[in-house]
């Protein structure tokens, strides 16, 4: 076993760090990626169109950015690619993240799995480029709490991911009248497993499917000089 870089630095910090505020993705089509994160998030553009947009959901002038670069080519085996696999948004409540699943499910957005993590009950959606958007609650509802079952915990430091669940039984157990607690303690418990287990938290490649739909993805945007170009 190789020795962990990470554990063997002095860890050179900055005395005060920058605080995340978005995260940007290379798109092939930026309306349909803007209708996708508006519909699941709420996200609206600040700014927007076709070569780029800029999208918030709260007081931020944007976290979210899409760029279509003159030249960008469809990703090749997109799951299995060394890289970004989810952004996470987080509700307030157990009931608005519940609420959230049945509005976007009778819109026929699913997620592609889900997990009880301990700290969080996680959905795992993909966008049409197949990035995964994570939408959380927090099981303690208290940052400090979660962060201390984290380091502390023999849960976590045994298993860091957690079961799956089915969200409707989620929805079930909370029209009978379960309350958070009880229900994330029955889905920690693995009471809410699908028969099959799903396997490690794995999203599908879109990309066949969006090639097969416009075949002309598959040669990538046209070169054109000069930067961000219609
Ligand atoms: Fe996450």
């Amino acid at each position: 076993m190789t020795e962990s870089i990470y554990a063997n630095n002095n860890h050179p910090s900055p005395r005060v760090a920058p605080k995340l505020h978005h995260a940007t993705f290379m798109t092939m089509d930026v309306a349909l990626m803007s209708n996708w994160y508006e519909q699941v998030c709420g996200l609206r553009p600040v700014y927007f169109s076709t070569h780029a947009a800029w999208l918030t959901n709260d007081e931020a002038n944007h976290r979210i950015a899409l760029i279509r670069i003159p030249g960008t080519q469809v990703p090749v085996n997109k799951p299995r690619t060394a890289g970004h696999h989810h952004t996470a948004f987080e509700y307030a409540t157990f009931d608005q993240w519940l609420d959230n699943y049945v509005r976007l499910r009778d819109q026929g957005i699913v997620p592609v799995f889900n997990l009880d993590h301990g700290m969080t009950m996680s959905m795992y959606y993909q966008d049409p480029d197949g990035n995964g958007v994570e939408i959380q609650v927090d099981n303690f509802g208290d940052w400090d709490a979660s962060s201390e079952w984290m380091w502390a915990s023999r849960e976590f430091s045994e298993d860091q991911l957690g079961p799956h669940f089915m969200p409707d039984k989620l929805v079930e157990a909370r029209a009978a009248g379960l309350t958070h607690a009880e229900i994330h303690r029955r889905a920690y418990a693995g009471e809410y497993a699908p028969a099959v287990d799903p396997g490690p938290p794995m999203f599908a490649d879109v990309w066949p499917a969006r090639v097969k739909a416009d075949p002309s993805l598959a040669e990538g945007l046209p070169m054109v000089d000069g930067p961000l170009v219609d």
